[in-house]
């Protein structure tokens, strides 16, 4: 009998999708902790080998605990979105060590020595390092401008026919800017480049770039997806099936950027409550910027929910809501952000973002430290910056801690 039923809602596929019976009919699938499979004999194994018989061989090259999360990302990417025919589109994903390791993959299953990638000036700090000071080793340059300007992407595009792929992050990482991912999709398709999406600080449940056409979206799992800071991992997802199966997957399995069970099964579990953490983050973040906005020792806040935010029409565009990433401005600059970050009680000091507890830093006195003032504010990372990633806890507390701290 077959079981399966459509699902319509985003939680239950977040639930239920990529999940398949386990033989031993474990209620979860197991870590399957394992780095070779076996053969009933050598037979199998050619057959396995060749391809003519679908089974896993070596976790390098696929392992069922990372089969359940990626194929949950692909369905939760795709959700509700048909293809050119009008059926439900169909999405590959692979899962890897980082993010940083499923972007690697990604420019290299594209591009070759004499190729362009047209990107946007904020991007996380470690994919414009790759693109501006490991790919031009192999002959892979950047072309870095500000893609909110339509006119000064065109102009890229129609002066430099290398362009082979348009690399986006939206909303980016620190600034939270926003580009239109339909508009930069349909420009960059005029000029047959690739598109990819690093969809890390939204996650598909917030925004699904796949609806606008691109060919590829990344993720940090790291972040949102995880949800609870306890894994590193990144995926790399895809339309084309058999580009995946083929090239992405032999760059990947070459290169050795794979992820590991343990993580997968952290992140399969973490999936499930995606859609109730992403309301409540959202809910909490839009709450702690009205308060902020208000607060005499704040000098402006930067939350793509805010009327005042230069990108405030493309996020209610593509995003289901802003967002839980925020960042905000005190009037007193170093001395006022150092001592804000030591007066915080209940939320946490620290990099990285998307976890259930509220995630505080303060750059120019720690991740930009060692980075000359003027060289970081021209990235808009002032003295009294601070970047807030909202946790799910019970808003009033999140304001309460922050409102002492900015006593
Ligand atoms: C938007 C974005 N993309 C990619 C990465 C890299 O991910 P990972 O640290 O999992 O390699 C990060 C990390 O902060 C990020 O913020």
């Amino acid at each position: 009998m077959d079981k399966k039923i459509s699902l319509t809602g985003f939680s239950s596929v977040s639930v239920h999708g990529g999940h398949e019976q386990d033989p031993m009919y474990s209620h979860l699938t197991p870590i399957y902790a394992a780095s070779t499979f076996v053969y009933d004999d050598a037979e199998q194994g050619m057959r396995r080998f060749s391809g003519k018989e679908e089974g896993y061989i070596y976790t390098r090259w696929g392992n069922p605990t990372f089969t359940e999360a990626e194929n949950k990302i692909a369905a939760l990417e795709s959700f509700g979105i048909p293809d050119e025919n009008g059926n439900p589109l169909q999405l590959k994903a692979l899962l890897h060590a980082s993010g940083m390791a499923a972007i690697t993959t990604l420019m290299l299953m594209n591009l070759k020595s004499g190729d362009k990638v047209l990107s946007h000036y904020s991007l996380y700090g470690g994919s414009e390092e790759l693109l501006t000071k490991l790919l031009p080793a192999l002959g892979i340059t950047a072309i870095i401008t500000d893609l909110r300007d339509l006119n000064k992407a065109e102009e890229a595009f129609r002066n430099d026919p290398a362009i082979k792929m348009l690399y986006i992050e939206t909303p980016a990482n620190p600034t939270i800017q926003c580009v239109d991912i339909e508009e930069l999709t349909q420009l960059a398709k005029k000029y047959n480049a690739i598109v990819a999406c690093d969809n890390s600080f939204a996650t598909p449940y917030l925004q699904q770039p796949f609806r606008y056409g691109v060919d590829f979206t990344v993720h940090s799992t790291t972040k949102f997806l995880n949800g609870h800071g306890t894994a590193i991992g990144g995926v790399l997802i895809g339309k084309d099936i058999e580009f995946m199966k083929s090239k992405a997957f032999v760059t990947l399995k070459t290169l050795g950027g794979n992820a590991n069970p343990f993580d997968a099964f952290l992140l399969v579990n973490g999936m499930k409550t995606l859609e109730l953490r992403m309301e409540r983050h959202c809910h909490n973040a839009m709450d702690v910027a009205h308060f902020l906005e208000n607060h005499p020792a704040v000098a402006g806040v930067n939350y793509t929910g805010l009327v005042s935010h230069p990108d405030y029409k493309v996020a209610l565009k593509q995003m289901r809501h802003p967002g839980a990433m925020l960042s905000f401005e005190l009037k007193k600059g170093l001395p006022g952000g150092v001592e804000f970050m030591n007066k915080l009680k209940m939320c946490t000091r620290t990099v990285s973002l998307g976890t259930c507890d509220t995630l505080l830093s303060h750059p120019a006195s720690m991740t930009h430290y060692s980075v000359p003032k003027d060289a970081r504010e021209k990235y808009g990372i002032t003295d009294g910056l601070i970047r807030m990633s909202v946790g799910i806890e019970n808003v009033q507390d999140i304001i309460a801690d922050v409102d002492q701290a900015l006593e």
